[in-house]
This record gives C-alpha cells, sequence and structure tokens, in this order.
C-alpha cells in the first residue's frame, strides 16, 4: 500500500456526501463514547471506523483500492503479483492433489483473477476458489471482476462471510488483510504503561490515556525487552487480537499452506526504540495521513504487522512457519522475470511496462522490503519455492 507524502489537512476537500457520511460516523462514535462513560480503546474505534455496519470503512461504499481510491496493493499496480503467487499455489496444489484456495479480504478482486488465471494456464487450478470479504460492495466489485475476466470458472468461486465450517485442503490466501486488524495504543513510561484510547471533546475526537491494564503493562514490558529499551512516553502498538484472529480463518485447512503477505517487520525492528510513535497510518486518496480521527469512516486505517507475533500465533494455530522474507525475494523465488516474459507475450512496450512494475514490487525503496512474505505449512512436506532465495526466520 504505497502511499504518496504525508497529507495537510488544508489540501483536501470533501463531498457533500462524504461530509454527511463522517458526520454521521463521528456521531455513532460519539453515542459509543458516551455509552461507555466518556472513553473507548483505540482498538475499539478502529473497529468501529473501520467495519461498523453501514459506516464503517470496509463496510459502507468508499471506492478504496486502485486508480480513484485511496491506496494501491500489489495485485492493483501489477498482474505480475499474482501470477508469482499462482506459481506458489501451484506447487502446493500439485503435492496435495485435490485443492481449493481461500483468499481473505481480496480488494477488487484483481488478485483472485491474476492467479485463477495463471492457475489455469498451469494446469493446476483449484476445485474451489472461496472469497472470505467482510465488505459488502468490495464483493460485489470482485464478483464484477471474476464475471468480466474469468467467466468460465464461476461455478468455482464463491463468497463466505465468516471462515468455512467444513475442513479442506489447500492453500489460505491474505494480501494486506492483517494490517487491517485493530490495534491497542500505548505509551510507555519507566514507572507505567498507559493505554491511548479515544474520547471527545468540544472540538472532536482526541487521544487520551488511560493507565493500562496489568496485561496490556505486560506485554509492553516484553515487547520492550525484545526492542532493547524504550525512552520516557515511547508510543506504539500491539495488535493482541492477532491470534485468535488468525486461528479462526485458518482452522478449517487441514493439509496445505497459508500465504500471509503485508508490510511489517519482526519484533525488534518494529518495536525499535527509534520509532517512538509506532507504525499507525491512515489512507486517503492516495495520500498517507498520521491523524486517524480526520475523516472516521472514509479513509483506511492500518497498522504494520509485527511478524514476530504472526511467527508465534503459527504453532498454537497448528501450522509451522516454513518460510519468511522480503516481498522482492519472494517473487524473485517465484521467477517473476519468467512471469514477466509470460505476461508480456513477446510485446516489447508490454514488456517494458511489467518491468517498471517489476521494480516498484521488488526495489527496497518501494515494496520490495517494506512488505513480506511467511508461509504457514500444516501436514504437508514442501520446499516451498517462494523461499528459497532468502530465509529471515532467525530475525522472527
Ligand atoms: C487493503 S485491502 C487488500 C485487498 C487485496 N487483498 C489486495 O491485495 O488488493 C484489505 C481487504 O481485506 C478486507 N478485510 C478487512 N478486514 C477483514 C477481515 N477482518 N476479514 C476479512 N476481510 C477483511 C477488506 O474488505 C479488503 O478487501
Amino acid at each position: 500500500m504505497p502511499a504518496g507524502r504525508v497529507l495537510v489537512r488544508a489540501e483536501i476537500a470533501l463531498s457533500e456526501e462524504e461530509r454527511a457520511h463522517a458526520a454521521r460516523m463521528r456521531e455513532r462514535l460519539g453515542d459509543e463514547i458516551r455509552s461507555a462513560g466518556g472513553w473507548i480503546s483505540f482498538e475499539r474505534y478502529m473497529e468501529t471506523a473501520l467495519y461498523a455496519p453501514g459506516l464503517g470503512y470496509y463496510s459502507a461504499g468508499a471506492r478504496k483500492l486502485g486508480r480513484g481510491g485511496d491506496f494501491t496493493t500489489a495485485p492493483e499496480m501489477s498482474r505480475l503479483f499474482g501470477a508469482c503467487l499462482a506459481r506458489q499455489c501451484a506447487q502446493v496444489i500439485t503435492a496435495l492433489g485435490e485443492a481449493s484456495i481461500l483468499e481473505i479480504g481480496a480488494g477488487s478482486g484483481a488478485l483472485a483473477a491474476d492467479v485463477l488465471e495463471r492457475l489455469e494456464a498451469l494446469g493446476a487450478l483449484p476445485s474451489r476458489y472461496r472469497i472470505l470479504e467482510v465488505s459488502g460492495d468490495l464483493r460485489d466489485r470482485q464478483r464484477r471482476t471474476l464475471e468480466e475476466r474469468m467467466p468460465h470458472l464461476q461455478a468455482r468461486i464463491e463468497w463466505l462471510d465468516a471462515p468455512p465450517d467444513e475442513s479442506f485442503d489447500g492453500v489460505i490466501l491474505a494480501n494486506e488483510v492483517l494490517d487491517a486488524l485493530p490495534v491497542v495504543r500505548f505509551r510507555w513510561h519507566p514507572t507505567h504503561c498507559e493505554e491511548l484510547g479515544v474520547a471527545l471533546e468540544p472540538e472532536g475526537l482526541v487521544w487520551e490515556p488511560r493507565p493500562a491494564s496489568a496485561a496490556l503493562t505486560e506485554v509492553c514490558a516484553r515487547l520492550r525487552v525484545a526492542a532493547g529499551g524504550w525512552d520516557e512516553g515511547y508510543v506504539s502498538e500491539y495488535c493482541q487480537r492477532l491470534p485468535l484472529w488468525t486461528r479462526a480463518v485458518t482452522r478449517a485447512l487441514s493439509r496445505g499452506a497459508v500465504f500471509w503477505v503485508d508490510y511489517g517487520l519482526p519484533r525488534r525492528h518494529y518495536y525499535h526504540p527509534e520509532r517512538r510513535d509506532g507504525t499507525l497510518l491512515c489512507h486517503f486518496r492516495q495520500r498517507a495521513l498520521d491523524d486517524p480521527f480526520l475523516f472516521p469512516g472514509l479513509q483506511d486505517i492500518c497498522a504494520w504487522v509485527d511478524f514476530t507475533l504472526l511467527a508465534e500465533s503459527c504453532a498454537p494455530a497448528g501450522f509451522r512457519v516454513e518460510g519468511f522474507c522480503t516481498q522482492a525475494y519472494f517473487l524473485a523465488g517465484l521467477n517473476v522475470d519468467v512471469e514477466m516474459r509470460q505476461l508480456a507475450d513477446g510485446d516489447a512496450n508490454r514488456l517494458a511496462r511489467l518491468a517498471g512494475e517489476a521494480r516498484r514490487l521488488m526495489l527496497p525503496g518501494e515494496m520490495g522490503e517494506r512488505f513480506k512474505a511467511m508461509a504457514w505449512l500444516r501436514d504437508v512436506d514442501l520446499a516451498l519455492n517462494g523461499f528459497a532465495l532468502q530465509d529471515l526466520r532467525h530475525t522472527l
């Protein structure tokens, strides 16, 4: 989700409809804060701002992804990403025989279409392609994308409201979904720890500290040790729901692989003493914003992923971590150069365009290093091609 420079408030002009939407969301948040006694956790704020039925960023009708939206993801930027991921899926599907794919949070449907298109060419189509999606309007958009690009595969594609109950073999894909899980925000002091929540002042929504619970204080103390110490007033966030959520969405996979791709870091870099203000970020019209209270319901809110926490969540969910590397090495291991020529199909202009896209996906200053890929495996032995060129598991 690379975004341009940080936006300043004065540059933003909202439409009537957007203003009304943000006002309704503020009203909803205000009611919630008042009925909770004047304060809610940031985790609750983020959950409401992103997911409140009919109003939340992911539940309501904003355009969100791609050109004209708020941010651009790897599959929105290039078909190369899905083509490479398809190669990785093909390796797992071939090893398993009969297999399905479950994609979590499918955005515009571009990744699903790219993966299916390439898997078909590789002769490794899954028996089913299911999409777990919370957003009604993105679901409609995914349906349109897939009807247009893969009309002959419609019978294999279905949408789910909740993780599947019945077990299956195959692959789970989640690109840029973990960063949308609500996080708690904290501030560290040598003598105590505060949780930063949200209160209502006459001028609007504001940050307000409260003493952190004993459990959160203990978590922060552990993170601080892993990071090598923090100064007074160090602020960051923690995704306390990640272990249970990842377990719930992967529970039904009896044999196969889960691929998580997101921007994030191993714990000791994530909580580095110099990252004094955490990783919380908002996106609005292709720009980054640092104020999560500016346009509630209209802007995306996300935080980087602590990949050590994701790795710690793996064994309790019944998997083992089979790979962890940067997106650049993941795509290189999946023969991005071969996929580039395949997609260019002999057209020199197309090849040049794809080479530019590959640079954006892979260069360290673009998405190549900030984004990481992690694989979990259950009940299958495979040396996954995507992780053949780099193994960063020792950094977790
Ligand atoms: C940043 S977009 C990424 C979309 C797509 N994976 C891509 O790479 O273009 C996040 C996606 O996850 C979905 N999403 C957010 N939270 C979710 C959750 N808790 N469960 C399932 N999907 C979720 C959003 O509606 C959206 O489709």
